[in-house]
């Protein structure tokens, strides 16, 4: 059998462990060749196919190693128009392949079953994401290497906060899903944990500080990006892209530290993580679960179980059908027992 692999979408920690679990499982089955799409889709939308050849030597070495050894696009669409789709059927032709394990996102699932659709060729699915919001999917691989990352900020933030009496509001990733902002918020200590999926009331917001000013004289505040105050039409994030000047509006973080400001004596200061939680080796935990998913992913391939993608569901590795995760975003649910559980401890919640 002839397999491709490919890594679609914003990058992760633990993509090369996954690529080393598929390629290592399918080679110990024998009659398997496995090949490396490089950059997502991008790799089969040119008049030529880029791929490299992907052995036990390639993938060696590479299990704690962050970023994708193939590269990555979050902005290559195979269905972009009928062209862009006639190319893609023909390099995947040329390439003579049964079955392409494509490792991404929500997004990069609905293309991916899109191209299976339109060219005939099986796909696989391995969730990717840091934002933890795939549906069907508890745990994704790179979260936890995310969460400890931002949690590990909140708590190098703490010293400066309360060394200079200030209220420090960290901004989180996680796009509309909180999940990222919820651990880390726990993990790392916040007093304040502010989600997309519950509107703040920045009064709220300020009474808590207020409260701290007087006793603990610090805040730490931490917010997903996708957070929104009660009342505003539009997240930061999508105000930014719909903006001419995007740089210029800064992030949700900088917003939140205008409308608390003028509501409290301390000094309040933001910190935005961003792409920090992308970056760098993929934690014990998450390699581990990468290479489950990976290994797992190289079965439903041998077993010609196509149209699956590994998920892992009450701590149990399975699959579910890819178009049951497609486009659909799984967020934190207001009555959460992590949710709750931060209200019960003392956390302000914003609402
Ligand atoms: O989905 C992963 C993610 O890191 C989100 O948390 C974030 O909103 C987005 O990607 C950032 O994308 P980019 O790297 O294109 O700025």
């Amino acid at each position: 059998m002839r397999v491709g692999i490919l890594t679609g979408g914003g990058d992760c920690p633990g993509l090369n462990a996954v690529i080393r679990a598929v390629t290592k499982s399918l080679i110990r089955h024998g009659q398997c060749e496995v090949l490396g799409i490089e950059d997502g889709f991008q790799g089969l939308m040119e008049p030529l196919p880029r791929v490299q050849a992907l052995d036990w030597q390639r993938v060696s070495g590479i299990l704690h190693v962050g970023g994708t050894i193939l590269g990555t696009s979050n902005s290559a669409n195979p269905l972009r128009d009928a062209a862009t789709l006639a190319q893609v059927g023909r390099n995947l032709a040329a390439l003579n392949l049964d079955v392409v394990v494509v490792i991404g996102g929500d997004g990069t699932m609905s293309l991916a079953h899109g191209v299976a659709q339109a060219t005939g060729v099986h796909c696989v699915g391995v969730p990717k994401t840091i934002d933890n919001d795939i549906a069907h999917c508890e745990r994704s691989f790179g979260f936890d290497t995310a969460v400890t990352t931002a949690a590990e900020a909140l708590r190098r933030l703490e010293s400066t906060a309360s060394s200079h009496h200030r209220v420090m509001i960290v901004e989180t990733m996680g796009r509309h899903a909180g999940w990222l902002a919820l651990e880390a918020g726990l993990a790392g200590a916040a007093d304040v944990i502010l989600l997309p999926e519950i509107d703040y009331d920045i009064e709220a917001v300020a009474a808590h500080c207020r409260a701290r000013e007087q006793r603990q004289r610090y805040t730490i505040i931490c917010m997903g990006e996708g957070a929104k105050a009660r009342g505003a039409a539009l997240t930061v994030r999508e105000q930014v892209a719909g903006s001419p000047d995007p740089v210029r509006l800064g992030g949700v973080g900088h917003v939140l530290r205008m409308q608390l400001q003028p509501l409290l004596a301390s000094e309040v200061r933001t910190t935005v993580l961003g792409h920090l939680q992308r970056g760098g080796d993929p934690t014990p935990f998450d390699r581990v679960l990468a290479t489950r998913f990976g290994h797992h992913a190289a079965q439903l391939v041998v077993q010609r179980r196509f149209g699956q993608m590994a998920t892992l569901q009450h701590g149990r590795i399975g699959s579910v059908p890819m178009a049951e995760v497609a486009n659909v975003q799984r967020t934190v649910a207001r009555g959460h027992e992590l949710v709750t559980m931060a209200r019960d401890i003392g956390v302000c919640l914003g609402d």
